[in-house]
């Protein structure tokens, strides 16, 4: 698949899953913007990706400062946002910190930004591509937040590519991906991913790669819009 000619930008695109897609894109001929908080990540993102990538600092959560950032590097082709926003609350649900459980909603709001601010400057064939997670549909006890916020997300998407149509808009849900997502190393990482992924049909943990191959699928497949694609090794299936 080409994307040569074409302006990508990626929020969240300094680590993991946004990081690999950047990649992607940009080995696809695309030229590519990588965005987020950290002005070291960002550096450092944009020059692992190479030429004809350039970095911007930004919160997705700041709208302002988003309009302004879209305004100057009108007019793109693709926004993809896999900022995660925030922090993410876990734990029983009866006893979790309403607070948290709100909070984890800096991830739906950073989506909800990026896609209002990204339309107007988006190519009439253009698209954009956001991130949900198979907890959205399984979530195991103690997911409450993040179900909930993934299945705000997916929700989002099928409400409003309805509403922009030509132009189109997609989530791809991951299941359990081996990204700094989870702070955790050594054994004890190892112990949690092969946990995590013990019942799933592929006893494995996920590539940044395997997502964002799935989201280059998504962005570049001009009969797509308004679904939800799952890379998730059948973690919803057992
Ligand atoms: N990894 C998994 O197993 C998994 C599973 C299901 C769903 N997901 C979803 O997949 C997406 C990507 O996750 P990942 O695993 O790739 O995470 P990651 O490696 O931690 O990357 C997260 C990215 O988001 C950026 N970011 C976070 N908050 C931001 C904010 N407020 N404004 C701008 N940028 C922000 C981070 O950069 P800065 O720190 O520099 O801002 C970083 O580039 C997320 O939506 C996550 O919920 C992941």
């Amino acid at each position: 698949m080409s994307f040569a000619g074409k302006k990508v930008l990626v929020l969240g695109g300094t680590s993991g899953i946004g990081l690999a897609a950047a990649q992607q894109f940009h080995t696809a001929g695309a030229s590519v913007v990588v965005i987020s908080r950290d002005k070291d990540k960002v550096a450092n993102a944009a020059a692992s990706v190479g030429d004809n990538c350039t970095g911007e600092t930004l919160d997705v959560l700041d709208m302002e400062a988003m309009r302004a950032l879209f305004a100057a590097h009108a007019p793109f082709d693709i926004m993809v946002n896999a900022a995660t926003g925030g922090e993410r609350a876990t734990g029983p649900f009866a006893k979790m910190d309403l607070e948290g459980f709100r909070g984890s909603f800096r991830k739906l709001w950073g989506y909800t930004n990026s896609v209002q601010a990204a339309l107007p400057h988006l190519a009439d064939d253009g698209n954009m591509v956001l991130v949900s997670g198979a907890p959205a549909r399984k979530a195991p006890p103690g997911y409450a937040a993040i179900s909930t916020v993934g299945n705000a997300v997916e929700g989002f998407c099928r409400a409003v590519a309805t509403e922009i149509a030509p132009k189109r808009l997609n989530v791809v849900s991951p299941g359990i991906i081996d990204t700094p997502m989870f702070a955790v190393d050594g054994a004890a990482r190892d112990d949690f991913l092969d946990k995590a992924t013990a019942n799933n049909l592929i006893k494995r943990a996920g590539t940044a790669d395997e997502v964002a191959s799935g989201i280059l699928f998504v962005a570049g497949n001009p009969f797509v819009t308004g679904t939800t694609v799952d890379v998730d090794g059948g973690m919803l299936l057992p």
